[in-house]
């Protein structure tokens, strides 16, 4: 009895019904304190325009790439796929918070829920439905850890499309039941590079071993995508509109929160190119834009320390250079990030709108060593139950970071984190974290310093 008064005084889950999912996507260029650099032609020097991007991309998300509207409204479509599994759960970590001994209260807005398991189908849905509506058939994609590659197919499968997968190697060996899951849902997958690109053919002949990269796979489908008329690339992090969508997390999260009767201090996502980071922060940075104090804090890899380490620098977004010049945080784009599990945070670069966010002093970043992390996901798996993917776990290891020198203050705060998804198809990492294999490994100085040579030459942000 004493229990379930205790529960229902302080609930474990803030739920939102589906009348209440997000009707528009937040865009934050508007409210950025500083305006954002033009995306270059490396050609020519000059901004990319539409036309350059056309062969790439549907118009509709090239409109939304540089988009001043405050909001844009989120199609029936796309509306009537997120209610498969839209609004996700807000969970109160009170277990965790136990577990650790805090004075803090820690929240999490749990993305694992998705029929993929993580955040990416949230524009997955979006990018498959705007390119069936302007006539594509087919999309081409890279995927690190598998969960992209996964979410793709998800909605190329759903809405209709064909779906082609270029997989980075290392995870393609690593995580063969993800190879599973997107051929389930009716995608191509190869491992990249591969040979089925020049651009995969090129590293093969210098590398044979090569155990691939993102910048790599995002170079082989670009290639793909540019050398047929039914086929778009698609991108699943990195891009405006990608990040645009990403932010009917957020919003559902300030709507939880809300029901939780509280506000949170500090907001925290892990970031590979960045979008569930941006999904939850966004709309909190809204906030803190218009003068609330919040503390944003963006976790990373030691091995891949984008933005902790990285310079804010005009780069390719790929390692043949067949992108435009992006500004943003990078380590060069012919880095190639060692082996760690977290295998959707190994990319060069970083969401230009974060490396501006980071730059103007409105988000702050760490990097986060991989024993660390998994130790953090141990202690989550075993007080929240759920295992967490090791690219959440860097979001979990920020948080009980921010807990603990809370409490060596003496102070309490409210933290809330993205949970962005579940780890069933990691288990092999685990296996090696609980068997004392895992290696640390931070980026060394001298390789550093080799991948940024790569950047030489090419044009400086304002
Ligand atoms: C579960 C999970 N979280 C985070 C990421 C990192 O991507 P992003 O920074 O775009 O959210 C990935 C990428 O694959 C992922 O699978």
């Amino acid at each position: 009895m004493e229990q379930t008064r205790a529960r229902a005084e302080s609930p474990t889950k803030f739920l939102l019904d589906e009348t209440q999912l997000p009707r528009r996507w937040y865009n934050i260029a508007p409210d950025l304190p500083s305006a954002p650099q033009p995306v270059l032609h490396p050609g020519t020097g000059e901004p990319v325009g539409p036309d350059d991007l056309a062969p790439l991309f549907p118009m509709e998300l090239i409109g939304q790439e540089v988009s001043q509207e405050p909001e844009i409204a989120i199609p029936d479509e796309v509306l009537d796929l997120y209610s498969l599994w839209r609004p996700t759960p807000l969970y109160r970590a009170h277990r965790l918070e136990q577990a650790v001994g805090t004075r803090s209260r820690i929240f999490y807005k749990y993305e694992g829920v998705s029929p993929p398991g993580s955040h990416k189908p949230n524009t997955a849905v979006a990018q498959a439905h705007y390119n069936k509506k302007e006539g594509r058939t087919r999309l081409a994609t890279e995927t690190g850890a598998g969960q992209w590659g996964s979410a793709l197919s998800f909605a190329c499968r759903l809405i209709g499309l064909e779906c082609k997968v270029y997989m980075v190697r290392i995870s393609y060996e690593q995580k063969p039941a993800r190879r599973s899951m997107i051929k389930a849902w009716g995608a191509e997958i190869v491992p990249s590079p591969s040979e089925n690109t020049e651009s995969g053919r090129a590293i093969l002949a210098e590398q044979p071993d090569s155990p691939g990269s993102l910048g790599i796979a995002i170079s082989e489908a670009v290639e793909d995508a540019a050398g047929r008329e039914d086929t778009a690339y698609s991108l699943g992090s990195v891009l405006n509109h990608v990040l645009l969508h990403q932010t009917v997390i957020g919003q559902e999260a300030l709507a939880q929160m809300e029901l939780a009767g509280a506000f949170p201090d500090v907001v925290i996502g892990c970031v590979g190119g960045g979008s569930n980071f941006a999904g939850l922060a966004f709309p909190f940075l809204r906030e803190k834009i218009a003068g609330r104090e919040i503390d944003v804090l963006a976790c990373e890899p030691a091995a891949c320390p984008t933005l902790t380490r990285g310079v804010f620098a005009y780069d390719f977004g790929d390692t043949s250079k067949l992108t435009p010049l992006v500004p943003m945080h990078t380590l060069g784009h012919d880095f190639v990030p060692a082996p760690i599990h977290a295998g959707g945070l190994r990319y060069h670069g970083v969401a230009p709108l974060i490396s501006q966010l980071v730059r103007d002093g409105l988000v702050r970043a760490e990097a986060y060593l991989q024993n660390d992390v998994f130790a953090s996901a141990v202690v989550f798996a075993g007080s929240e139950g759920i295992l967490p993917a090791p690219e959440a776990a860097h979001a979990i290891h920020g948080a009980l970071q921010v807990a603990r020198s809370a409490d060596d203050e003496g102070r309490e705060r409210t933290i809330l984190f993205n949970l962005s998804g579940h780890g069933h198809f990691d288990l092999a990492a685990y296996d090696n974290y609980l068997a004392g294999k895992l290696e640390d490994v931070a980026l060394d100085e001298r390789e550093m310093s080799r991948a940024l040579d790569a950047i030489e030459g090419l044009p400086s942000p304002a």
